[in-house]
């Protein structure tokens, strides 16, 4: 069975087509926009995917980090970003060597639900260590249980519908349940969190946690967090 990094690793077809890509990128890089504190801010997005807003994001921080750890990503993402001065790709290894109190921002944006509770657990240290005292470590998309497969194509169809690419959401949605997405999601599950729950575990870490609206990218029934060091 392949892990959820292999399936990202791998072509597949989560963004039903070239139109679906820009806007998605588009409205991520508008929310971490939204989260920078000020203009010379370093900013960390961990699980940045193929970040096609990366260089929106930049001109507008100090420093962008990119932290990938599918490995084809993380390499075509250096390549491509090779030429902009203000953004660092690392993988998870570099991640843990980022000096302590560096960041003013970490954003997380629709990764959790691929995490284990124990790796989450590990990162919520390591982003805890890496912030800045007054640092931002904002979580996004965070799913709580009973946001069914349903749901999610719901909340697609409606995206879909305002972007002008219904029809091809529709076609998307079918080759993703037949996908390895949708068996690996049958066999692996997504890791859920209920608000009171995730609020909790933040604070175990030592992390002050509050829910902030709107929730990232299109999908208003999943959650956003802003946390800083208690
Ligand atoms: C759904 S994509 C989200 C990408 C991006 N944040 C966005 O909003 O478009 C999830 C990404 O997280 C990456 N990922 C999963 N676990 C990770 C980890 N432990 N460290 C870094 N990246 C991870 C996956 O490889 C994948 O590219």
């Amino acid at each position: 069975m392949k892990s959820w990094i292999d399936f990202w690793n791998a072509e597949h077809s989560i963004y039903v087509n070239a139109r679906h890509k820009q806007l998605h990128a588009e409205a991520v890089a508008r929310d971490i926009v939204r989260h920078i504190p000020r203009t010379n801010a370093v900013v960390l997005d961990h699980g940045c995917g193929e970040a096609l807003y990366a260089e929106v994001v930049a001109q507008r921080c100090g420093c962008l980090i990119l932290c990938e750890a599918a490995p084809k990503i993380c390499a075509d993402l250096a390549q491509r970003l090779a030429g902009v001065s203000n953004v660092q790709v690392i993988d998870p290894v570099g991640a843990e060597q980022i000096p302590p109190a560096s960041l003013d921002l970490v954003v997380v944006n629709s990764v959790l639900q691929y995490l284990s509770r124990d790796t989450l657990e590990a990162l919520l240290d390591l982003w805890r260590a890496a912030l800045k005292p007054n640092g931002r470590l904002v979580i996004a998309d965070v799913i709580p249980p009973g946001v069914n497969p349903l749901r999610d194509a719901a909340a697609l169809l409606w995206f879909a519908t305002r972007g002008g690419f219904l029809f091809p959401a529709l076609g998307g949605l079918v080759r993703t349940a037949l996908s390895d997405y949708g068996r690996i999601r049958k066999a692996l599950g997504f890791s859920m969190y209920r608000e009171p729950e995730f609020v909790a575990l933040l604070a175990a870490h030592g992390l002050a946690a509050e829910r902030s609206h709107p929730n990232f990218g299109h999908n208003q029934a999943r959650m956003t967090f802003s946390a800083r060091k208690m």
